[in-house]
């Protein structure tokens, strides 16, 4: 039972006093235990609790590469527990291949929380906090999310750049939580069954459903947004062996989407014989055969689904889900394949 152990009465007090508390820490260092018994002991108190679930990986709330928020209404054995409010679609199990996207989820959620009237909302994330990257992108949660409390596990001092200029400015405040002695590590094949498993369990159910893009917009990557180029001029402006299934253009700027990935040659060859001052290719394999996000007109997730097939001709998207689609809105297509290769 992870959400049962006490935790230190200077950790409570701490986070029965702030609004928003973001926890830092590396990998299995304990933060998810540690946001569960905060959570756990401030609906003790009687305070109207809710839950981010900022790990787009080990997710808690809500399946892998989405960003959840949850409301605390009993004591969680789990993170996972805590009865669902909102999900995000991120489209990637690590927050380092959308970082601006798994930022923009948790502060839209984090202003959510607030209008659903928890006063206390507790912030769990990934362990990346190393190196370069690690430091810039906590500090970006941490500037968009402007918490009042930053709850560190730290074992040798690795938060502490990340901190430094905090510290110094003497907010958000930093409250340091000892790294309990029991913990244990998941490893990377532990991590990989955790995701697929959720995934599966999320698709549990789910049929085989096809979405009109006329009505349903495409949202990502954004197609059917400008005016479509005729299938003769694709077919003129082509190379030998090179077949676009889509184009369109917006502005001076044009999109089209190839069945095969094109070479930089080729795609600078098309991009002037088309005339476009601005170009963007999108491979067949960056729609079929990747997880998407079903929204609502909230952008809130309804579900996740799978991409089966696109039908140009038609403007169709087959896909697997469990979503109601007629509350379907868009459609935001993700960077993470249903199934990894080789499996
Ligand atoms: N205070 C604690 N006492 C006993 N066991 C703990 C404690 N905190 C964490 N654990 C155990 O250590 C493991 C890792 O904990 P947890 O999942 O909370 O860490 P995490 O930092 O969220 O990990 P991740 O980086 O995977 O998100 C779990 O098995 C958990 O039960
Ligand atoms: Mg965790």
């Amino acid at each position: 039972m992870t959400g049962a152990g006490v935790v230190a009465p200077d950790v409570v007090e701490a986070a029965a006093a702030a609004p928003l508390t973001l926890v830092v820490g590396e990998v299995n260092l304990g933060k998810t235990t540690l946001v569960t018994r905060v959570a756990n002991a401030l609906l003790a108190r009687g305070l109207r609790v809710g839950v981010i679930d900022a790990d787009v990986g080990q997710s808690e709330v809500g399946p892998p590469t989405t960003v959840g928020l949850g409301r605390v209404v009993r004591p969680l054995e789990r993170l996972g527990d805590a009865e669902p409010v909102a999900l995000r679609f991120v489209g990637a199990t690590s927050p380092v291949r959308d970082q601006a996207g798994t930022i923009a989820a948790v502060a839209r959620l984090a202003v959510r929380a607030r209008a659903e009237g928890l006063t206390h909302v507790l912030v769990d994330t990934s362990g990346l906090v190393r190196g370069d990257l690690g430091l810039r992108l906590k500090q970006a949660k941490i500037d968009a999310l402007a918490p009042d409390l930053l709850l560190v596990l730290d074992r040798g001092g690795e938060c502490d750049p990340i901190l430094a200029p905090y510290l110094r400015a003497g907010r958000p405040r930093v409250v340091r939580v000892p790294v309990p002695d029991e913990t244990r590590a998941r490893s990377p094949e532990e991590r990989r069954r955790h995701r697929d498993r959720a995934l599966a369990a999320h698709f549990d159910g789910a049929r085989r459903v096809t979405l009109d893009l006329r009505r349903v917009v495409l949202r990502r990557p954004a197609l059917f947004v400008g005016e479509p180029i005729e299938s003769e001029e694709l077919l003129d402006v082509a190379a030998e062996g090179t077949e676009l299934l889509w184009g369109e253009r917006r502005g001076g700027e044009i999109a089209v989407v190839s069945r095969a990935r094109l070479g930089e040659s080729e795609r600078r060859g098309l991009s002037r014989r088309l005339g476009a001052q601005g170009f963007v290719e999108h491979a067949l394999e960056d729609i079929v055969g990747m997880l998407a996000g079903l929204e609502d007109a909230e952008l809130d997730m309804l579900a996740l689904a799978r991409v089966s097939a696109i039908d140009f001709e038609e403007r169709t998207l087959a896909v697997e889900t469990t979503a109601d689609v007629d509350r379907v809105v868009s459609v935001n297509i993700g960077r993470e394949p249903v199934a990894r290769r080789g499996e």
